[in-house]
């Protein structure tokens, strides 16, 4: 007969490893793979959809909306050249190939699709900006934009830039990483330029993907993995990697969060074990590394005030709130299931964000963009709160799929969707995909 103290460590080793499921493989089999996943077509939704093609239009992987002077703007890397070649988040690392004059910032105007269906397209030129070669090209990826006044918009960028060695020549991304910044421009409604205002570079900022304005120079930014290149990346999907970092504009930078608060549900309530067996759990506990933020994505600041960051590895939407120390504080985590991408609120303040359904066509189609398509999904999130009668207020996250697109026929490879309210379309973009996608109510 088996000891006590054996019975307990096999019950610790069963608990362990439903633990280890739990906490680790369970993400990756149910919601990263999307094994046993239910994906509709896009026929089953009320939109008509159409790809927006035009070589200025290729690998889009952001979008702003300005609601009120109806322009959308886009962040545009190219497909090939560009972002094919060129793209920390793949290991993409060939400076060379990326698309000469780099990204571009592209205004469409929404409310007049024009006779070529192209939205009036305009490239916003930058002026003053200079990179660390002298090379005024520029690697964007995510962004954030604030109007300041009725007449001026700040775009804050990440800017992917390609690492330079002492010569001034490009030097293997591949080895150090990227030299990414944050670029702030500022621009006059209506013109077709923006100036450069400043550039933040600050070693907390080592795989930007996109930026929260917070006000007076300040801001958010999700870093996507735990580190530039190596091994250490090649766990981040199983044991979580990357953070959120707060920056003053004068690259004061510093981690907001960690994302290593063990936010998970344990499979057992601890306070129900009996106390003798309680020493054995707690050690057992302590000796599991704890959850970390999967690839935080592209974060936004709700309406309420509060930030929503997306995880492209668990489908959790954790909800922050900003300490007076400029640290955030986990207030709640929103499931969606399913690997996701840029979150955007819409001009009421509903959520909209971009989804991976199926992963493993995703990442094929990452690879390959010309030639092979990526289902799509986009998911709304809105915010109810309710005052109870005994005064206590709940709140809810009510989380709807808006379109999907199993094939990946029109949607292929989304990244970004801004919704806009007052008629109901969306505009999709790609990081990888050579088009944008508007979809019509019908
Ligand atoms: C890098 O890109 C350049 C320009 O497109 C291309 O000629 C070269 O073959 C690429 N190198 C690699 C290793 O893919
Ligand atoms: C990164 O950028 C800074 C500022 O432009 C520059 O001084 C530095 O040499 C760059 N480092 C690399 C490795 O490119």
């Amino acid at each position: 007969m088996p000891s006590a103290a054996t019975s307990v460590y096999y019950a610790l080793v069963v608990a362990w490893g439903a633990s280890f499921y739990q906490f680790y493989l369970r993400d990756v089999f149910q919601t990263t793979l999307g094994v046993g996943r239910v994906i509709q077509p896009i026929e089953d939704f009320p939109f008509e959809c159409r790809r927006v093609e035009h070589p200025r239009l290729e690998a889009c992987e952001d979008l702003w909306l300005d609601n009120e002077a109806r322009v959308l703007y886009a962040a545009c890397a190219g497909t090939d050249p560009g972002r094919l070649h060129w793209n920390q988040a793949i290991k993409k690392f060939n400076a060379s190939g990326r698309r000469p004059g780099g990204s571009e910032l592209i205004a469409l105007n929404i409310d007049d699709a024009g006779v070529d269906g192209l939205f009036h397209l305009r490239g916003i030129k930058p002026l003053g900006y200079t990179g660390a070669n002298g090379d005024t090209s520029l690697d964007l990826l995510g962004f954030d934009a604030e109007i300041l006044d009725g007449e001026t918009i700040n775009f804050y960028f990440v800017n992917q830039r390609p690492p330079i060695g002492p010569f001034n020549n490009y030097i293997d991304g591949s080895v150090v990483g990227t030299n990414s910044t944050i670029d702030v421009f500022e621009m006059k409604r209506g013109e077709e330029v923006m100036r450069h205002m400043r550039t933040i570079l600050s070693p907390e900022v080592y795989t930007p993907n996109r930026v929260a304005i917070l006000g007076g120079g300040a801001f958010l930014v999700t870093n996507d993995h735990s580190v530039k290149t190596g091994w250490r990346r090649e766990l981040d999907p199983f044991i979580g990697g990357g953070n959120v970092v707060y920056c003053k504009s004068n690259s004061e930078c510093h981690t907001a969060v960690a994302g290593d608060e063990p936010d998970e549900e344990l499979p057992f309530n601890p306070a129900k074990i009996q106390p003798l067996y309680k020493q054995y759990l707690d050690k057992a506990l302590s000796l599991l590394p704890k959850t970390k933020l999967k690839f935080p994505n592209g974060l936004t600041r709700g309406f309420d005030g509060l930030y929503y960051v997306p995880s492209s590895v668990d489908g959790q939407i954790r909800v922050y709130a900003l300490t007076t120390d400029n640290t955030l504080r986990l207030i709640d985590a929103i499931r969606t299931g399913i690997p996701l991408d840029n979150i955007s609120p819409d001009a009421r303040g509903d959520l909209y964000v971009a989804a991976f359904p199926n992963m493993p066509r995703a990442l094929k189609a990452l690879a390959d963009p010309l030639n092979l398509d990526s289902p799509s999904t986009v998911l709304r999130i809105r915010k109810t709160v309710d005052a109870g009668a005994d005064g206590i207020r709940s709140v809810d996250y009510r989380v709807e799929k808006v379109i999907e697109d199993k094939e990946g026929k029109i949607i292929s490879g989304a990244t970004t969707v801004r919704h806009d309210a007052k008629t109901g379309r969306l505009f999709i973009g790609a990081a990888m995909s050579p088009f944008l996608v508007v979809c019509e109510p019908k």
